[in-house]
């Protein structure tokens, strides 16, 4: 793979999902360039945002009574807003004159056939997928020109990537909020999202931050389906699509790919999730970082020193440090097992691997003791308050004898 190859002005774009279809041609076209198009700075991305055109049409509505010509402009859904933009699409929140209600927008961008198959693809997998963690889609549709677009559930909340922001930050009140606990349960809760599809014989294939969604009231959600794939396809696959800093290392070798493809990817959000650094290697250009990928070997996730937040709870280190093992074969076969080992480290249940967990391990089992037995530890409590209040008795006693 060669660094032409990959058009090294795409620098910086690691967090981009990248969709290469033919390692034998260009790598990346011109059609692709804006997949792996990075913000330098957020001025420049709200400019760019800002510059949407939030007039166009959607609909028509299905009660309005029109001619052919007054359907063209005729707006069932009446844009609001920019929610979003990723690799596929642009996200507009819009409200549904039809239904009163607000929908999230999802129009596919770019040539016209990758928008259509993109779209096709996220509906293919959406529709089968009955989660309450995956947004449904209510309908799909296309505009006057053409594409295509989905109309779904709009979310209120933000994107992890946005919580990670504040985490790495040092903002305090997000510090607060999302404690260790707190960010390993959001885990969990992103593991039976990724269980249910799984078992539905879909992998996702892009799970990373952005995708990731967080509601009012921390619920979790897993977003955009569009290079999601049938698990028996993804086994004969070799093209290479994905998240360059979330992706397994098979994923950036274009190389077959199973269930313990997405756990990786699991895993990787976890270690930045908690350690508040990446568990990619840090190169400079996509193809060295794809070209890295599969032998890098991560810091120990507890390793990692933060200012605000110290090290991160060494419980968690032996789940997280397993499910991003480069060999697909050293890690979780299932996101059932990692989900577990995380429960029962959240419970104090692990494994004693240093002096860090030895400690936490023998407090956690004398805390239990003390929950499972509280009858006899009050019982000894008394008793040695009895003990104490006779000594200072007799004290006393022995005091004013001599004095
Ligand atoms: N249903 C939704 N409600 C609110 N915001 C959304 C919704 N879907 C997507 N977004 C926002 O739009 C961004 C891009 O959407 P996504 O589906 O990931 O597009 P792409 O396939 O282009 O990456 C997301 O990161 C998220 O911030
Ligand atoms: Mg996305």
């Amino acid at each position: 793979m060669s660094n032409q190859e990959l058009h090294l002005e795409a620098q910086n774009s690691q967090d981009r999902t990248l969709s290469l279809t033919d390692l034998d041609q260009t790598m990346v076209s011109s059609d692709h360039s804006s997949y792996m198009t990075v913000h330098d700075n957020a001025v420049e991305f709200i400019d760019e945002l800002s510059s949407h055109d939030l007039s166009q049409t959607f609909g028509p509505s299905v009660f309005n009574d029109l001619t052919d010509d007054e359907i063209v402009n005729d707006t069932r859904f009446e844009v609001r807003r920019v929610l979003g933009q990723g690799a596929f699409g642009e996200v507009y929140g819009a409200q549904d004159s039809d239904l009163n209600r607000r929908v999230a927008l999802k129009q596919f961008k770019g040539e016209m056939s990758q928008a259509i198959e993109a779209c096709r693809n996220e509906v293919r997998f959406v529709g089968r997928l009955e989660h309450p963690g995956i947004p449904p889609v209510y309908q799909v549709s296309k505009t006057i020109d053409g594409f295509p677009y989905i109309v779904m559930k709009q979310l209120e909340g933000e994107p992890l990537s946005d919580i990670i922001s504040q985490l790495k930050s040092g903002d305090l009140k997000a510090h607060a909020h999302y404690s260790f606990r707190a960010r390993i349960e959001l885990i969990i809760q992103l593991l039976r999202i990724v269980e249910s599809a799984h078992q539905s014989g879909i992998l996702h294939l892009d799970i990373k931050p952005d995708n990731i969604y967080l509601g009012e009231h921390d619920e979790l959600y897993l977003i955009d389906w569009g290079i999601s794939e049938e698990r028996e396809v993804a086994k004969n696959r070799s093209t290479l699509c994905g998240t360059p800093l979330y992706m397994s290392p098979e994923q950036s070798q274009a190389k077959p790919l199973d269930v313990t493809s997405d756990i990786f990817s699991v895993g990787a959000v976890a270690y930045e999730l908690l350690s508040l650094e990446s568990c990619a290697p840090q190169e400079k250009s996509l193809a060295d970082l794809l070209e890295a990928l599969p032998t890098f070997q991560p810091k120990v996730v507890d390793l990692h020193y933060n200012a605000i937040q110290g090290y991160s709870p060494s419980e968690f280190k032996t789940p997280i440090m397993k499910s991003i093992k480069r060999a697909p074969a050293d890690r979780y076969q299932s996101t059932g097992e990692m989900r577990y080992d995380l429960e029962q480290a959240l419970d104090g249940n692990f494994l004693v691997k240093c002096p860090r967990t030895l400690i936490k391990m023998s407090i956690n089992r004398l805390f239990k003791w003390l929950d499972k037995r509280l009858r006899n530890v009050m019982l000894i409590y008394a008793l040695i308050l009895t003990f104490l209040i006779s000594l200072l008795s007799l004290g006393a006693l022995i005091g004013r004898a001599f004095g």
